[in-house]
């Protein structure tokens, strides 16, 4: 067996152990995310996909899901947390082996559906996983059921119920899963390996002889304080704007950040990033703010996500 499944899956069963309060940092080992929290169905529709080549992390994997039935062109992944890779892998064997009730009942943690990460729908799953992440979920499924792996550390156990993810993820309506998972199945040789890195964001810049025409940061930036000891705002900023940006193409973007209830009028309570004060560091001719518009969910208010737009840097360089 690869050393580092080996200690992938010692440090998982690790996690899965732990108490349920410990709230481990972003790291090569910590909590996956199970479904996206962003309302990617909604800015998707914003950003013009089709045919693009897009670097995005990797988080719950719907990022991912979300662009190829989207039609994008090429994708990359990076995430500094390695799991991350196994369960993209898990989800992506899932939509190719299961049904849309399957596909729900097996990830989904909800109220009403009570068979999250079921032995029966795993067994079939299997028989579609690459040989890493086989031997990954496998030794996990002899050692841990399947609902103590799902409930555990392993995983971030905020769950938003299935109505909420269903506006919020646009493959998790019934035609859009067909499409979907179409799309898996006609792609007889997916291999993530070769398309995810764990990389840390800072990395980024010096890593890839490619060039993007979007780059996806979703929330990163509220755990800037993490990786920025000092002045984390402006050092991001610069970060963005000096380094990130050469690896996008001519009109290329970066969306820079996915900003929480940045309307709400409730500043105090949000992350701080997104306080108004804060986001008001970047306003300039390169950074644009979209509304994401959350109307359709009960009592949430919009979201916002700050982009970083490479033309403009050109045409002010130009009119300079
Ligand atoms: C910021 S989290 C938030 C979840 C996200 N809103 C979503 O919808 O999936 C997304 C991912 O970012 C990764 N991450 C956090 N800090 C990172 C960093 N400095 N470099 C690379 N990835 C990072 C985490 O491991 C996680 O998988």
């Amino acid at each position: 067996m690869n050393y580092n499944v080996n200690k992938d899956i010692e440090e998982a069963s690790k996690l899965i152990k732990y108490n349920p309060f410990y709230y481990p940092k972003f790291s090569k080992y910590s909590s996956i995310y199970p479904f996206t929290n962003e309302n990617i169905s909604s800015y998707f529709n914003l950003l013009n996909i089709n045919n693009k080549d897009v670097l995005t992390v990797a988080g719950s994997g719907d990022h991912f899901l979300e662009l190829l039935m989207r039609d994008c062109k090429q994708i990359q992944i990076f995430d500094i947390n390695i799991l991350t890779k196994y369960y993209i892998n898990l989800k992506i064997a899932g939509v190719r082996t299961l049904n849309y009730d399957e596909f729900v009942k097996f990830f989904v943690i909800d109220n009403n559906i009570y068979d999250v990460f079921n032995i029966r729908s795993y067994s079939k799953i299997r028989n579609n996983l690459d040989e890493e992440s086989l031997i990954f979920w496998d030794t996990l499924y002899t050692k841990f059921s399947g609902n103590r792996i799902r409930k555990s550390k392993l995983f971030f156990n905020f769950e938003e119920s299935y109505n909420f993810l269903k506006t919020f993820i646009s493959y998790l309506n019934p035609s859009n899963y067909q499409i979907l998972q179409h799309k898996l199945n006609s792609y007889e040789h997916l291999n993530i390996q070769q398309v995810f890195n764990n990389y840390d964001l800072t990395e980024l810049y010096n890593s890839y002889s490619c060039k993007f025409d979007i780059i996806l940061l979703s929330n990163i930036a509220d755990f800037i304080d993490e990786i920025y000891k000092r002045k984390p705002i402006n050092k991001f900023k610069d970060y963005i704007i000096n380094d990130l940006s050469k690896l996008l193409n001519n009109n290329g973007i970066i969306c820079t950040a996915y900003m929480f209830w940045a309307d709400s009028s409730k500043q105090k309570n949000i992350p701080f990033i997104n306080k108004k004060a804060i986001r008001e560091k970047f306003f300039s001719d390169e950074f644009e703010e979209l509304l994401i518009d959350n109307s359709a969910i009960k009592n949430c208010t919009n979201d916002h996500l700050l982009i970083y737009k490479k033309t403009n840097l050109i045409i002010n360089s130009l009119k300079s």
